[in-house]
C-alpha cells in the first residue's frame, strides 16, 4: 500500500492517542490457581502494571504463566514488595501469617487485598474468563450457520457422483469396470468424510487450557480450507508468502478460529473478487502474521471501532460484529498484538505480532 494508510493498533502497539491512564502497580503473592487466574485476567488490562508474582514453588502454574507473559517472578515475598511505587498487593496464599507479614513490611501507600476479598476477585476473574470462552464459542457457532450453503455444495458433488456410479454398477457386467467404479466411489466417500472431519474439528469447543507450539503456516492453510465453506474463494487470487518454521505458542483451536475470521472478513470485503495475501515472518524479536486483502477498506472514522463488540457494517446473517472483538481477546491472551492498516477502496492489512517470550529457547523448529 502506498500513501499514508490509516492505522489502528490494539495492544502494545497503540498508535491512537489514548488518554494518559493512571497505571496501578500490582503485585501478586501466591502463584497457585488463584494467582495464575488473577495474573491472566489482570495483565490484559492496560491500566494495570504487573510488578511481579512471588511463590516459593518454581513449578507453580502462575510462575509458568508469568514467564510466558514476561512478568517478573520472585521466590521471596520480601524482594517483591520492596519494589518502588507499589500500589496494591494481592495475597492469594490464604495464609493468615502472610497477611500479618505484609501489614508489617509493606511500604506506606500500598494497599493489601487478601483473604475473602482476594478470593472474590479471583472468582470474578475466572468467571469472566469462562464468559469470554462461551462468547468465542457462540460466535463460532453463529458463523458456522453461514457455512451451510458451502457444505451442501461440497457434499452434493461427491454424492451425485456416487449416485451415478452406483446406477452404472447396477447394470455393469464387466468385473474390471465394477472394480474401477467401486474405487471411484471409495474416493468420493473419502472426500465427503474429509469435509465432515474438518467441520467437526472446527466446531468443537476450544479446550480451555490446551496450549501448544503451533506451526502457523499449517494453521493458515487449515483456516483457508474452512473459510471456503463460508465465503466464495473461486475468484479470489490467493498468495502465500510463508516463512518456514513460523511458530507461536497458544491454543491451536483458538488460533484457527482467529485465522478463519480474518480470512472471512478479508474475502467479504472483496465482494468475491481480488487478492488475498497470507504472510508469515519470523524476526529476531517476534513472529508476525499478515492477512491482507484488496477489498473495500475501512473508513478512517470506523477504524477505531472495528474491535468493539457487536460493531458490524454487515447485514444480519452476514456478521455478528464479534469476530474482531474475539480475535483481540485471543491474541492478547497469547501476549500478542493486532494492528490494522487500511485505505478505502484499496484494501486492508491485519498484522498479528507475537513477541518471542522468555521461553523462546524452547521454540525449536519441528523437523
Ligand atoms: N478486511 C476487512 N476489510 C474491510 N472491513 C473490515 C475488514 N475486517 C473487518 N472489517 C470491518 O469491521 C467490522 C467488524 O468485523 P468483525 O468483528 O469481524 O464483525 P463482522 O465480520 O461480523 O461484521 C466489519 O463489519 C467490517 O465493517
Ligand atoms: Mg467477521
Amino acid at each position: 500500500m502506498t500513501s499514508s494508510p490509516m492505522h489502528a493498533a490494539i495492544g502494545n502497539e497503540r498508535s491512537e492517542p489514548a488518554p494518559v491512564p493512571i497505571r496501578i502497580r500490582v503485585a501478586i503473592i501466591g502463584a497457585g490457581r488463584g494467582g495464575s487466574a488473577l495474573l491472566d485476567g489482570l495483565h490484559q488490562i492496560r491500566t494495570i502494571e504487573m510488578v511481579g508474582i512471588a511463590d516459593r514453588d518454581p513449578s507453580a502454574p502462575g510462575i509458568k504463566r508469568a514467564h510466558e507473559l514476561n512478568v517478573p517472578v520472585y521466590d521471596r515475598v520480601s524482594d517483591l514488595i520492596q519494589n518502588q511505587g507499589l500500589h496494591l498487593v494481592m495475597d492469594v496464599t490464604g495464609d493468615p501469617a502472610m497477611e500479618h507479614m505484609l501489614r508489617d513490611q509493606l511500604p506506606p501507600g500500598a494497599d493489601i487485598l487478601s483473604g475473602q476479598a482476594s478470593r472474590l476477585l479471583w472468582t470474578l476473574v475466572q468467571h469472566e474468563a469462562l464468559l469470554q470462552a462461551e462468547l468465542l464459542h457462540a460466535e463460532k457457532l453463529a458463523g458456522i450457520g453461514s457455512f451451510a450453503a458451502g457444505i451442501a455444495h461440497d457434499m452434493n458433488n461427491p454424492l451425485q457422483l456416487i449416485l451415478g456410479l452406483a446406477e452404472n454398477l447396477a447394470e455393469e457386467t464387466d468385473l474390471g469396470a465394477v472394480h474401477d467404479q467401486a474405487r471411484d466411489i471409495i474416493e468420493a466417500v473419502k472426500r465427503t468424510t474429509a469435509i465432515c472431519r474438518d467441520l467437526t474439528s472446527y466446531s468443537r469447543r476450544a479446550s480451555l487450557r490446551q496450549e501448544a507450539i503451533i506451526a502457523v503456516n499449517g494453521k493458515l492453510d487449515e483456516a483457508l480450507k474452512i473459510a471456503r465453506y463460508a465465503v466464495a474463494l473461486q475468484d479470489i487470487e490467493i498468495r502465500k508468502r510463508y516463512q518456514p518454521d513460523a511458530l507461536v505458542k497458544g491454543n491451536p483451536d483458538e488460533l484457527l478460529h482467529v485465522f478463519v475470521n480474518l480470512i472471512t472478513n478479508a474475502v467479504q470485503a472483496m465482494a468475491d473478487k481480488g487478492t488475498l495475501t497470507l504472510e508469515t515472518a519470523v524476526t529476531a524479536d517476534a513472529t508476525r502474521v499478515r492477512v491482507s486483502d484488496t477489498g473495500c477498506g475501512i473508513p478512517p472514522e470506523l477504524l477505531g471501532r472495528i474491535f468493539e463488540p457487536f460493531f458490524t457494517t454487515k447485514p444480519p446473517g452476514k456478521g455478528t460484529g464479534l469476530g474482531l472483538y474475539n480475535i483481540k481477546s485471543v491474541i492478547h491472551h497469547m501476549n500478542g498484538t493486532i494492528a490494522v492498516e487500511s485505505q478505502v477502496g484499496r484494501g486492508s492489512t491485519f498484522t498479528l505480532t507475537f513477541p518471542h517470550d522468555s521461553t523462546a529457547g524452547e521454540r525449536k523448529p519441528t523437523p
